[in-house]
């Protein structure tokens, strides 16, 4: 059931289906979570099973910007390293999440096992509504901390930016929000903050340049940080860096603007011999302007602008599918800091 986020009362029901052990669709500024009461390991465990997700992939928890969300990281952290304090302090509420060290006891289920916890402060009105409201407290009541939500569509796949995204994966049971279109459309920045120094673990829209500012030291990826051996800490899991994620049906595959426009003029011969067909069996989603293209391709324009793309990257890859397209060519995006969100998820949903 879809439920408009501006009623008052679609917050109160959310807030209370939460407490009562349930899921939500939950609107974020990134993508659409799929939400539980983050110390409630059997409300937790309905998120894995409706998503198919394996158990031991950890979730982030989303917390309220209450104090800056401060106690909520007082609840679900051992501890916060001063980079991490930093971060917190430019970026929440925001499309960042941080991975600290976890208090014994809390968040089990949603850190999946780990000894850490990602926490991560929406900045959505609708998401922060819910949020305030599971914290309120009374005789009878105790506080909620953090609602455990990964995107809300299945394992492996597209992630949602609209309620209507989720309600066809996930509906029509699930209680959901609908805040409107993500305004981010790629899922947050993830920030390991448990190895003593700060290791990027998923790219988003905050870019590694605004992170280094922020806090003042040099951001490493996983292998750079493996490479010099900081500490002989395991790699910790991210589902986001499996090699196949965020995949549409169709196959993608990315190529340069010459590539492309030398398959686009191949296809223009075949298509030119056999007859043009009825349906569009390929989309081309690309920045330069092609010539020749052959009115059964499905075209569409990748924006110039990197946060443009992001915004409606995932509902691009949901409408080819939904087109019945078989495969998917892209533009290879610039490689530009700009574009590294980008790049990342369209690595990923690209073929090898
Ligand atoms: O923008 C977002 O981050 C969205 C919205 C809903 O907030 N959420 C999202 O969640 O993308 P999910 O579960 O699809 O991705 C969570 C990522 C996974 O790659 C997970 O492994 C990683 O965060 N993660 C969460 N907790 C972790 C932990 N304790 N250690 C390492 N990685 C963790
Ligand atoms: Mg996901």
């Amino acid at each position: 059931m879809i439920l408009s986020a501006s009623a008052p009362e679609s917050i109160a029901a959310c807030a209370a289906s939460t407490r009562a052990g349930g899921l939500i669709g939950l609107p974020t500024e990134t993508v659409y979570g799929l939400g539980a009461d983050a110390d409630n390991n059997a409300a937790v465990a309905k998120i894995f099973a409706a998503k198919g997700r394996p158990a031991d992939h950890p979730l982030i928890v989303h917390v309220s910007s209450q104090d800056g969300g401060m106690s909520a990281v007082a609840h679900f952290a051992a501890r916060v390293p001063p980079f991490a304090q930093q971060l917190m302090s430019a970026f929440w509420p925001g499309p960042l999440t941080l991975i600290l060290p976890r208090r014994d006891g809390v968040g089990s289920a949603a850190a999946g096992g780990q000894a850490s916890i990602g926490l991560r402060c929406p900045a959505h009105p609708a998401a922060q509504a819910v949020l305030h409201a599971l914290r309120e407290a009374s005789a009878d009541q105790a506080p909620v901390w953090g609602i455990a939500a990964p995107s809300a569509n299945r394992f492996g796949r597209v992630s949602p930016t609209t309620a209507a995204h989720v309600d066809s994966e996930l509906g029509p049971d699930l209680l959901i929000l609908d805040g409107g279109p993500c305004d981010l459309g790629i899922e947050s920045t993830i920030i390991d903050c448990t190895r003593g120094v700060p290791v990027l673990l998923r790219p988003g829209s905050i870019s590694r340049l605004q992170i280094e500012q922020a806090c003042g030291q040099k951001l490493l990826s996983n292998e750079e940080l493996l490479a010099q051996q900081v500490r002989g800490l395991e790699a910790p899991k991210a589902s986001g860096t499996l090699e196949s994620h965020y995949a549409p049906n169709a196959k993608l595959r990315l190529m340069d603007a010459k590539a492309l426009q030398t398959a686009v003029n191949l296809l223009g011969d075949v298509m030119y011999q056999q007859g043009s067909e009825t349906r569009p069996s390929i989309a081309v989603y690309a920045r330069t302007a092609l010539q020749k293209v052959p009115l059964s391709i499905l075209l569409r324009r990748m924006p110039d602008d990197a946060a443009a793309t992001a915004h409606q990257l995932f509902a691009a890859l949901r409408g080819f599918d939904d087109a019945g397209v078989k495969l998917i060519w892209v533009e290879t995006p610039p490689d530009t800091l700009d574009w590294e969100g980008v790049r990342d998820r369209l690595q990923r949903a690209s073929v090898s």
